[in-house]
């Protein structure tokens, strides 16, 4: 057996490693400090993250797999993040998370780690932070909730919230029927049931290599998700006794399976800050143009809400990531490694596409080119990004007037003003809502349409922001729009009227003002006032230190690994 990094703890007869079994000795045996790998199973389980709340039972699955197969598993409960709960945005807490989560990961007598997420920033913040303690790691998503129905209708999580309260508005619902459809939204254990972030990033994550292949999209009820916990719970420890840390086998080619798995799932935007994070932890060159580059070309294979009609139980019946991955196998660098220490092409070979109307063949894609564009111009010198599968082809090429927002709270105050000087070829822009600006960088991308367009029947703008848009949100949006105005980006100094081009095809976006003009714009731009300046704790280390959407809006001291050393004795 060879000397695993906990017996820097446990080995030896001085008081130190007494102490450090003494403590640990509630119920193991003395055999337990053997030399025996050790196994974290960081537990994102939190009553006040529904979707992650059935881990605790997961966790007994991979417990019973790591003693089966001769290690010691340990439940660490880790910082848990609730998507609709958490304010101001639970994107604000992702590096906190992950900081905290590689900091005990390190600290403790830990030798591997099973990492157990679901709801949208918890499998990034623990995938950051096993990247930066580089500690032999396996992911278990704990999958989406089963398709819930109201009044005989199947319910998307997420999209039919919205879908509901407009029909309310509307006056097609009444607010009693409205109420009552709140207890069937979530219908089971499980996060979102639509292709927003949370399914998005455990379908990335497994591309990436860091599931075992099949696992991801699974139902949080499914029996099979259990059974394959138990077989990450020993695969772990395996991965231990090979010394399979992330920096041993991701890679470029990771990420450019991660990316083709994203534009063929028409997966969420938000992914794209999760990955860079991700391969900034890892010391991987990954660009915002390598989205583009890798990206264009990828057909749309998967017809699921918010972009098309399907929910995840569908896309697992018609045969899951690994039968979409199949279709696009070509595209695939055939080299990359999953955690299994086997190639993920490896794993393509038996799957079946079992359903033609959810998952479609390469040869009838619902689009040809599902990529993310990276656009630049002297509106976003460092790239904004656009989704053009959940955009309005025919607004993919437009000039229109900016009609400017400074915050979200400007935005709805003015934004239903019957005298708002709007029409359908308006651009509508808001800014103050990068990482700096609004801390946490919010999904707000998708502004509301001004009511008197809606009346008219107008279902769609060019809309450009410096903040994100939820996974379960589409129209043609330019965001993460890089620098941020509170960066000193040029977003900052877009006036209303101001003529804008948007250029798809060409991957441009112009603020089309005289640079004589803009010059003179710049130095009365107001920076400073109206952005986020906090006094203390975490938000005040954040807007130090937090860097733009085009590197993935990680913490500047956070890119990187620091490894698994510590120096130092407790005592
Ligand atoms: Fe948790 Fe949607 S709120 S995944
Ligand atoms: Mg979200």
């Amino acid at each position: 057996m060879t000397e695993h990094r906990s017996s820097e703890w446990y080995a030896g007869t001085d008081r130190n490693a007494y102490i450090h079994r003494a403590w640990m000795r509630r119920g193991l045996p003395e055999n337990a400090f053997d030399g025996r790998p050790h196994i974290a199973i960081a537990n994102t389980a939190s009553d006040l993250t529904p979707c992650n709340a059935h881990l605790n039972e997961v966790m007994e699955s991979v417990k019973a797999g790591i003693f089966e197969a001769g290690g010691i598993p340990l439940n660490l409960p880790v910082v848990s993040l609730g998507e609709t709960q958490v304010r101001p945005t639970a994107m604000l807490w992702r590096n906190m998370a992950a900081m905290a989560t590689e900091e005990m990961l390190r600290a403790n007598p830990i030798d591997g780690v099973v990492l157990l997420g679901g709801c949208d920033k918890t499998i990034p913040s623990l995938l950051m932070a096993a990247a930066s303690v580089d500690l032999p790691a396996i992911v278990v998503p704990g999958g989406p909730m089963k398709t819930g129905t109201f009044q005989g209708v199947p319910l998307g999580c997420g999209t039919d919230v919205w879908r509901l309260s407009e029909e309310v508005r509307a006056g097609t619902l009444s607010e009693e029927q409205f109420l009552k459809s709140e207890s069937s939204m979530i219908s089971s254990r499980g996060h979102c049931n639509t292709m927003g972030t949370a399914s998005t990033m455990a379908l990335v994550a497994e591309a990436l290599g860091t599931i075992i292949p099949g696992l991801a999209g699974t139902s949080a009820v499914d029996s099979r998700l259990l059974e394959q916990s138990h077989e990450t719970g020993r695969l772990i420890v395996d991965l231990v006794e090979a010394d399979r840390r992330p920096s041993s086998f991701l890679t470029k080619g990771s990420f450019r399976n991660a990316i083709v798995a994203l534009a063929a799932i028409g997966g969420s935007t938000n992914a794209v800050v999760h990955l860079l994070a991700i391969a900034g932890r890892l010391g991987i060159d990954l660009t915002l143009d390598d989205f583009d580059a890798i990206g264009s070309g990828v057909p749309l294979l998967v017809d699921l809400q918010p972009a098309g009609r399907f929910l995840m139980d569908d896309f697992q019946r018609a045969g899951g990531l690994l039968s979409v991955l199949r279709e696009v196998q070509d595209l695939l660098d055939p080299t990359a490694l999953t955690v299994t220490g086997r190639p993920l092409v490896d794993a393509l070979g038996s799957a079946r596409i079992w359903d033609h109307e959810v998952i479609r063949v390469r040869e009838t894609p619902l689009i040809p080119d599902a990529g993310i564009a990276v656009l630049r111009g002297n509106l976003a010198p460092d790239g904004a990004i656009i989704k053009p599968a959940a955009a309005s082809a025919h607004l993919l090429s437009h000039r229109g007037r900016a009609v400017v927002f400074d915050s979200i709270e400007d935005l709805h105050a003015r934004i239903d003003d019957p005298d708002l000087d709007v029409d359908a070829d308006s651009i509508l822009v808001l800014r103050g809502c990068g990482p700096r600006g609004y801390p946490g960088m919010p999904e707000v991308a998708n502004m509301p349409l001004p009511k008197k367009l809606l009346e008219q029947g107008l279902r769609d703008m060019v809309r450009i922001c410096d903040g994100r848009m939820s996974g379960t949100a589409y129209g043609t949006v330019v965001l993460h729009v890089t620098p941020e105005a509170a960066a000193g980006g040029p977003l900052g100094i877009v006036q209303t009227g101001d003529w804008i081009t948007l250029d798809v095809p060409n991957r441009t976006l112009d603020l089309d003002v005289d640079p004589d003009e803009l010059d003179r714009r710049r130095p009365d731009r107001a920076t400073a006032d109206g952005f986020a300046n906090p006094r203390r704790g975490w938000e005040r280390l954040y807007v130090d230190h937090v860097m733009q959407a085009d590197t993935g809006a990680d913490l500047d001291f956070l890119r990187g690994s620091s490894g698994d050393r510590v120096s130092r004795e407790s005592h």
